[in-house]
């Protein structure tokens, strides 16, 4: 079946057509990162006008490079969770084009297409894995045992990784979106300089906490001289510290399931220091660590497509309402009802 997916639900503006027998035919992505920019995160009313500034064009290319309107058999959005304001604007676009081409169309879990976007490569990964998320709106670690089967291992009490590093980078005067920024900082710190806690290491489970680290940067450097190179060792502590800590969870979380494949998504899986450490602990337990490609792993419509083709195939869609969900836990979901 050939599905167009449209992804709405924060700051990128993504469509896709992916097709279950040939694959990912087309997918476009605009970022709004610059737009956002000047006021340090989203600001979700300037999200959703530009959501309806930018979709049509890009669904209008990725359904000419998948072959016209004519051989869209389906439509996926992404219906929650995710900001009201922008999810109305993907949700009501693709309910409407639905009806006037007179094909299926369902709402799907941003998450979902997350925790599914590793089986965009050509290499899937077979079920069960372990799958950790980390994105600047969602710390998230599951086992993914098949479509609509998921167990949520742990996931943040408070801030995003991404988040966190976003909110410390501010903090060591750098701009938004931070982590990159702060990441490059910390390869010129000295190891050792500043220490930070490894929340939620010291006793079982599997959630994790980031918003004490932040305080615990400011109150590390109260009253020292903010200069380059202790700015750098303490984008170091930090980064080790969250590194330290997602590696700890990820290895309890591979031993609790007996999982065999640990998948790493979301923008913060662009860290090198992440992806150096995880590699390591995955020789040293025998499990293959997977990165999908940095396209698949951050906000796409791909994922999207993909979900809405696995659910509509199997028969399931939605009626005719247009549906926008800020939350929806993923625990609701469940194989295709068709
Ligand atoms: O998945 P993503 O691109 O978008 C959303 O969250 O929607 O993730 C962005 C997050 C931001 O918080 C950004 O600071 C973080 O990922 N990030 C990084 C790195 N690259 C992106 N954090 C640490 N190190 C990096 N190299
Ligand atoms: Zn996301």
């Amino acid at each position: 079946m050939r599905v167009l997916g449209l992804e709405t639900s924060c700051d990128e503006t993504a469509a896709a057509v992916y097709d279950g027998a040939s694959g990912l035919l087309a997918h476009e992505i605009y970022s709004q990162v610059d737009l956002h920019a000047a006021y340090g995160g989203v600001v979700p009313e300037l999200a959703s006008r530009d959501h309806l500034r930018k979709l049509l064009p890009l669904l209008e290319k990725v359904v000419a490079d998948a072959g016209g309107p004519a051989a869209v058999q389906g439509i996926a959005y992404t219906s929650g969770p995710g900001l009201v304001g922008a999810l109305l604007v993907g949700a009501a676009v693709a309910r409407s084009l639905a009806y006037a081409w007179r094909v299926p169309c369902i709402g799907v879990h941003h998450m979902e297409g997350h925790l599914l976007a590793p089986l965009l490569e050509q290499d899937r990964p077979g079920f069960p894995f372990v799958a950790l998320l980390v994105s600047g709106g969602h710390t998230l670690l599951a086992e993914v045992q098949g479509l609509g089967q998921y167990r949520i291992l742990g996931s943040s009490l408070d801030d995003a990784a991404g988040e966190a590093f976003d909110k410390t980078a501010k903090l060591l005067g750098l701009g938004y979106p931070g982590g990159p920024q702060l990441a490059a900082l910390a390869q010129r710190g000295r190891p050792g300089v500043f220490s930070f806690p490894r929340p939620l290491t010291e006793r079982p489970g599997l959630d994790f906490s980031f918003s004490g680290l932040k305080t615990a940067v400011v109150v590390a450097l109260r009253g020292l001289a903010l200069d380059d190179q202790t700015r750098a060792d303490a984008a170091l502590a930090f980064e080790e510290a969250v590194v330290d800590t997602l590696v700890i969870k990820c290895r309890r979380a591979l031993e609790a399931t007996g999982a065999r494949t640990l998948v790493v998504a979301g923008g913060v899986g662009a860290n090198r220091r992440l992806r150096a450490r995880m590699l390591a602990m995955g020789e040293r337990v025998g499990v293959a660590v997977v990165y999908p490609r940095s396209e698949y792993c951050t906000d796409n419509a791909a994922m999207i497509a993909l979900l809405g083709e696995l659910r509509l195939a199997a028969g399931q869609s939605d009626d005719l309402a247009i549906r926008a969900r800020a939350r929806w836990p993923l625990e609701e979901l469940g194989p295709p009802r068709p």
